[in-house]
């Protein structure tokens, strides 16, 4: 039987930093310094010097930097908030939390981000700002999405919960709209070992407002301005994420380089393969996101050979359950669905070696090219 090539391996990353990781460990239990401690002031400053922006703020998880966020821009019951159709959830759902409604817009049929095109028609006079997902980590088209935003008005959010380090033009991701929400679930380019995520802004205000609303709502110790959330960063993944935050850049190189030997090895193939960053932009692959219509067989053909693969996401979501009430039905979101039963996401971690690679893209190709056989 050959090698087994998982999907994603955090044993692989761990393995590389243990002996810092057991020492901030160690350093964290021995100071019981473990709520808001000096390692979450530190990430923070760390964290906001590498994004390029004057503030971050340690969160729980990426779905409470996007929701707090927005909380903090005052956007509520009554607004809409523009996002696509096609990402994780947390994208709408975080909308729906602070009470406002998602609307939807397709997605581009080559990057899977938002389609700036169609944005201009889902504007109304309850629009509050326009959310960017740089989804799979390749930045969303900023430049359009921003000569829109700007000639209505609007503050654009960034989901950057995908695209850590992904630079578009001389900017970080999540730097560049009022805020950057970033998620640091453990298999994210930079990831806790737990839930933890942050807001990146320029907005000394809105940081603000993010501090306390994660804690509480308190200006000092046990006065609570306003009703509040206990949405903390903990001090020891803050340690373990200063540890990371090291090497991210390196870690990224890692993971362009599998991309482009994928790309190589996959040309021709028959499979879609991702389109590379444009307009100035980098992307940083959290995902590599292959498409064919036999998505299904080629994933089970994959998995019997013992390569890992996922579906990001097999369901849009506007057709998602949780979503009945708002009535949308199949055709309403065409790309963002045809996406959906098409995309395949192949192993991609910065340990993943050459060999590997080049076993799953030949298993890719000796599935794709049986079924064009058959
Ligand atoms: C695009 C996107 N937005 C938001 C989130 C939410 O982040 P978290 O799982 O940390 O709440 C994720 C996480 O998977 C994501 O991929």
């Amino acid at each position: 039987m050959s090698k087994i090539v998982p999907f994603v391996d955090l044993k692989a990353q761990h393995a590389s930093i243990s002996a810092e990781v057991n020492a901030a460990f160690a350093r964290v239990s021995s100071d019981a310094d473990f709520i808001l401690g000096a390692d979450v002031r530190s990430f923070e400053e760390e964290f906001a010097t590498y994004c390029e922006t004057q503030h971050a703020v340690g969160l729980d998880s990426g779905m409470s930097a996007l929701e707090l966020g927005m909380r903090a821009m005052g956007i509520g019951p009554g607004d809409e908030v523009i996002t696509p159709a096609g990402s994780f959830i947390a994208s709408s759902s975080a909308i729906s939390f602070t009470g406002a409604t998602p609307v939807w817009v397709d997605s581009d049929p080559r990057t899977y981000n938002i389609d700036p095109e169609l944005i201009e028609a889902a504007i109304t006079t309850r629009t509050k700002a326009i959310m960017a997902v740089h989804l799979y980590g390749r930045p969303a088209h900023m430049d359009a999405v921003l000569e829109i935003a700007e000639r209505h008005a609007l503050p654009v959010i960034e989901d950057a919960c995908q695209s850590h380090g992904a630079r578009h033009g001389h900017r970080r991701t999540g730097s560049i709209g009022t805020f950057g929400a970033f998620s640091f679930y453990p298999s994210k380019n930079l990831g806790a070992y737990g839930d933890a995520g942050a807001i990146v802004t320029n907005d000394r205000e809105l940081a603000e407002k993010v501090r306390m609303m994660r804690n509480y709502g308190q200006r000092a110790k046990y006065q609570h301005a306003y009703l509040a959330w206990n949405r903390r960063l903990d001090s020891v993944q803050a340690a373990i994420l200063r540890i990371k935050l090291r090497h991210l850049d390196e870690w990224n190189v890692a993971r362009r380089r599998v991309a482009s030997l994928y790309d190589e090895l996959l040309a021709g193939s028959g499979v879609v393969l991702p389109e590379p960053a444009a307009h100035g932009a980098e992307h940083v692959y959290h995902l590599y996101v292959i498409q064919t219509g036999e998505r299904d067989r080629v994933q089970g053909e994959l998995a019997a050979l013992g390569i890992g693969s996922g579906i990001h996401y097999p369901i849009p979501i506007h057709l998602q359950e949780a979503y009945r009430d708002r009535g949308f039905g199949r055709g309403s979101f065409p790309v963002a669905e045809a996406a959906a039963s098409r995309v395949l996401s192949l192993p991609m971690y910065p340990e993943l070696g050459e060999d590997s690679v080049r076993r799953v893209a030949e298993a890719v190709r000796a599935s794709v090219s049986a079924s064009a056989q058959a």
